[in-house]
């Protein structure tokens, strides 16, 4: 009955050892060209998680290397792993990865023709279209709408009118060349969820006629810089470009749930009893969202890698980062950190040297008490004594005390 016991326990520790084992080559590299493509993402056999997040790092000219996403066939231009979290705050897991994708496109010259509709079409893979983006248009007579997030209706449009100077004060005029606001360039936001799919149609008002000059629309994160839109000559710079920059989400997709337990983590709204400091949300357990907990860094989707960060060995403008009052000293701790005024120091180095004085006072003492027992001893023939018992012992009599 034992022996069976002992079998079922060795076979369990031998599944839980061969099951969960993603280990990572050391010879992956973290960078094409400038892009950090941290794991599940990775370049070349044994570095990935799975065909989903496998990097094509291409060369494109001499030492340039441009990374894409194979399975999209998409140019990446920057992957970022989920923030670490304070386990207060509801937060979201999701790591965040920037694409490069077509524009559509309506009346331009050069050879890239139309593209009416340009669909962003991302359903059963781990990313989706996040909220950061806003649908953008240029043009004249433009009217832009994103098509897939029915029931709900968004677009813009865009027209190049003459500002009538009695109708309109110089300010109005100013603002509406200098904002996406509905003059040669107009933007609205993006569902709040994350989505699936999105498509970007463009129309003109006149129904479709090449006499309105180059029209293009887009979604993209990048709405919030002004070098994108302020030059009102835009449309045509922005379709020779040919793509705009998407935000997405992406979370870990496996096909079985072992990816999961091998991390470790604890679970995002429940109670459990790893020490690892990360945590992981999943609606399914072969679709996870890991991050580190907030005073660890590191990555979450390999085992064991968040570590303490050392706030007290980080600097901001050559002066600690944090304590950095000239009376504190910064003590780290697993997640955080100390800031402990020097007086308390002093008053525990004071205690210090109280103790080590008592210690000391008190060896002296004994160590004079033992001398002063040595010295009465041998006064007072102990020496004799002992001579005198060891002989009796010797010739078998049992030393008696006298
Ligand atoms: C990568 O390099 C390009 C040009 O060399 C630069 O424009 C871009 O900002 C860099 N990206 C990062 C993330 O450093
Ligand atoms: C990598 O991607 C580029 C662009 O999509 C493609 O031309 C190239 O053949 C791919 N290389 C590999 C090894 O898949
Ligand atoms: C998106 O892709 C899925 C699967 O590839 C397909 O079933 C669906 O019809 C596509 N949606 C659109 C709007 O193209
Ligand atoms: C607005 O832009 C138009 C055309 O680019 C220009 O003629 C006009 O002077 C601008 N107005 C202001 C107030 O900047
Ligand atoms: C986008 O449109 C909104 C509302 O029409 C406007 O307040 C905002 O300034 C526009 N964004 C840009 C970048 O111009
Ligand atoms: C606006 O775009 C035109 C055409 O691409 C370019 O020549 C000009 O320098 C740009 N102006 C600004 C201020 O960026
Ligand atoms: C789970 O998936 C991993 C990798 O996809 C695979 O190696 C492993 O054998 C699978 N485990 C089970 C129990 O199916
Ligand atoms: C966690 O530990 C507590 C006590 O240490 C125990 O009562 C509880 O059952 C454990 N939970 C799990 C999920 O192991």
């Amino acid at each position: 009955m034992t022996c069976l016991l002992w079998i079922h326990f060795f076979l369990i520790l031998l599944l839980k050892n061969s099951s969960a084992e993603f280990t990572i080559l050391s010879s992956c590299k973290s960078f094409c060209g400038n892009v950090s493509i941290p794991y599940p993402f990775g370049i070349g056999n044994g570095c990935y998680l799975n065909h989903w997040y496998e990097i094509n790092c291409t060369e494109i000219s001499s030492s340039k290397f441009i990374p894409f996403l194979r399975k999209i066939n998409k140019e990446v231009v920057q992957i970022d792993l989920p923030s670490p979290i304070k386990p207060e705050e509801e937060s979201s897991l999701y790591g965040s990865l920037r694409i490069k994708t077509n524009i559509a496109s309506m009346g331009c010259s050069g050879g890239h023709g139309q593209n009416l509709e340009e669909i962003l079409n991302f359903t059963g893979t781990p990313f989706t279209i996040s909220n950061k983006n806003n649908l953008m248009a240029f043009g004249c007579n433009n009217k832009a709408t994103l098509t897939n997030v029915e029931p709900r209706i968004i677009g813009c449009i865009s027209t190049c009118g003459t500002f009538d100077p009695w109708l309109y004060t110089l300010m109005d005029a100013f603002l509406a060349n200098t904002t996406c606001v509905g003059n040669e360039c107009c933007n609205a936001s993006t569902p709040t969820e994350g989505r699936h799919v999105i498509g970007v149609k463009i129309e003109s008002i006149h129904g479709n006629s090449p006499r309105e000059g180059c029209n293009v629309a887009f979604v993209t994160d990048e709405y919030g810089q002004p070098s994108l839109w302020r030059n009102r000559t835009d449309s045509k710079r922005l379709h020779a470009l040919k793509y705009a920059t998407v935000h997405l989400n992406w979370e870990a997709m496996a096909t079985n749930d072992s990816f999961k337990e091998s991390l470790g983590c604890r679970d995002y709204f429940e109670d459990s009893n790893t020490t690892n400091p990360c945590y992981c949300d999943w609606d399914l357990p072969t679709q996870v969202r890991c991050a580190c907990i907030y005073g660890y860094e590191g990555n979450p989707y390999i085992k064991n890698d968040c570590k303490d960060i050392d706030e007290c060995k980080k600097l901001k403008d050559g002066r600690p980062e944090v304590c950095d009052n000239s009376d504190q000293i910064c003590l780290n701790t697993p997640g955080t950190y100390q800031c402990v005024t020097k007086k308390r120091v002093s008053i525990g180095l004071s205690v210090l040297m109280v103790g080590v004085g008592i210690w000391l006072y008190i060896f002296i003492k004994k160590y004079r008490k033992t001398k002063r027992r040595e010295k009465f001893f041998k006064r007072n023939g102990g020496l004799l004594l002992q001579q005198h018992t060891r002989m009796l012992s010797r010739n078998g009599g049992t030393p008696t005390c006298l």
